[in-house]
């Protein structure tokens, strides 16, 4: 099977194609032919965040030669596609459309299944695409890390984090999910943007801080750990708002910014850690994975390494190019509701508040 995909739902325009590989026992592994993503990042930084007017007119110029792009670097021709998978959710609504119509006419003009993927689950699928080097799981199984991933064994628990959504999962089967919980507030990537913005350090502010922390002491402040062994919801907003205030008060002595970011992202990155262990502990998973914009953070990646090793937990983190907005994680889930034969009308709409 090989298999278009498309991601519009925020500023990249990303379009993928994707096959399936050799099954063995551990299931078939996906292969990934092409991801072609061009973000709109530059365009956005100079109002401080994305317009979503503007991104969906930069959807619409750049659609065609993305998906052009991923056609040929994969070798394929549109005669050799099995289905077109796209996001149909959630996401900006005009950024959704440029894409679902793209979709819809390469799928009708070509004769074959359109297949509308939510793009949360996307991001949890990415999990399926591959695994990094460090893997130990995956090396002992003699899978080859850096281009395919055997498929994973259920039940484990997701942590998705990205600029909208802040969720524990508990994944069941392909497409069984049961939310353990979410932000009540800020989601984890919108508190990274909005203390970055507050600090003026610029858009987007998660790779940002991610970056200038590395400068930073992590113990420097003390900021409290909001909820974190209470259930499995989560809050961000008072972290934010601790960081803004402590600001305000200690305008001429301010802590040096570097140390601030570093304790700030250490906050945010205990309540990830501790919540997702807990949550594996007690639904008995013997596999986390991580999944969203978030997971590309370094701290994240390693606190959620350490603990998980040392609780004998798998852990399974994309690679970074699969964490943010990429079209790949898409056919990788449009594979799967392919193969259980669940493709999508053609009137399908794009649903801006689409949930899991
Ligand atoms: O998944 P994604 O690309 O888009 C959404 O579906 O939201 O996530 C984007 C979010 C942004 O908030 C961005 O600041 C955050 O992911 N992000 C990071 C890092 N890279 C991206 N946050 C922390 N550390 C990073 N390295
Ligand atoms: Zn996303």
């Amino acid at each position: 099977m090989l298999i278009l995909s498309i991601e519009t739902s925020c500023d990249e325009t990303s379009a993928a194609v994707v096959k399936d590989g050799p099954s063995t026992e551990l299931g078939t592994s996906l292969e990934i032919l092409s991801n072609i993503i061009s973000s709109q990042v530059d365009f956005h930084r100079k109002y401080g965040g994305i317009v979503p007017e503007l991104a969906a007119r930069k959807h619409v110029e750049v659609i065609s030669p993305v998906i052009k792009e991923a056609m040929d670097s994969a070798g394929v021709s549109f005669k050799d596609l099995s289905a077109v998978a796209i996001t149909y959710g959630p996401g900006l609504i005009g950024s959704l459309i440029v894409g679902l119509s793209a979709a819809k006419a390469i799928a009708y003009a070509m004769d074959i299944p359109l297949i509308g993927v939510n793009h949360l689950e996307a991001h949890l699928y990415a999990n399926f695409l591959n695994s990094p080097p460090s893997s130990p799981s995956l090396i002992k199984r003699g899978g080859n890390p850096n281009k395919v991933r055997e498929e994973v064994s259920f039940p484990f628990i997701s942590l998705l984090v990205s600029g909208g959504h802040t969720m524990l999962i508990l994944v069941e089967g392909h497409g069984k999910y049961k939310v353990l919980g979410q932000t009540r507030d800020d989601a984890a990537g919108e508190a990274f943007d909005k203390v970055a913005r507050f600090l003026k350090l610029g858009y987007p502010g998660g790779p940002i801080i991610d970056k200038l922390a590395k400068e930073g002491n992590p113990k420097a402040i003390k900021f409290t750990r909001p909820m974190i062994g209470d259930g499995y919801d989560f809050s961000f907003s008072g972290i934010k708002t601790a960081v803004v205030n402590l600001v305000n008060k200690t305008k001429d002595q301010r802590p040096k910014t570097e140390d601030l970011v570093a304790s700030f992202q250490q906050a945010i990155v205990d309540v990830l850690v501790e919540k997702a262990i807990r949550a594996a502990e007690e639904y008995g998973c013997k596999t986390i994975a991580l999944a969203g914009g978030v997971a590309a953070n370094s701290c994240l990646r390693e606190g959620m390494r350490a603990k998980a090793e040392e609780k004998g937990i798998e852990l399974l983190v994309p690679s970074l190019i699969l964490c943010t907005d990429n079209a790949a994680m898409v056919g990788a889930r449009g594979y799967y509701l392919l193969k259980e034969g669940k493709p999508s009308n053609f009137d399908l709409p794009a649903v801006a508040s689409l949930r899991l």
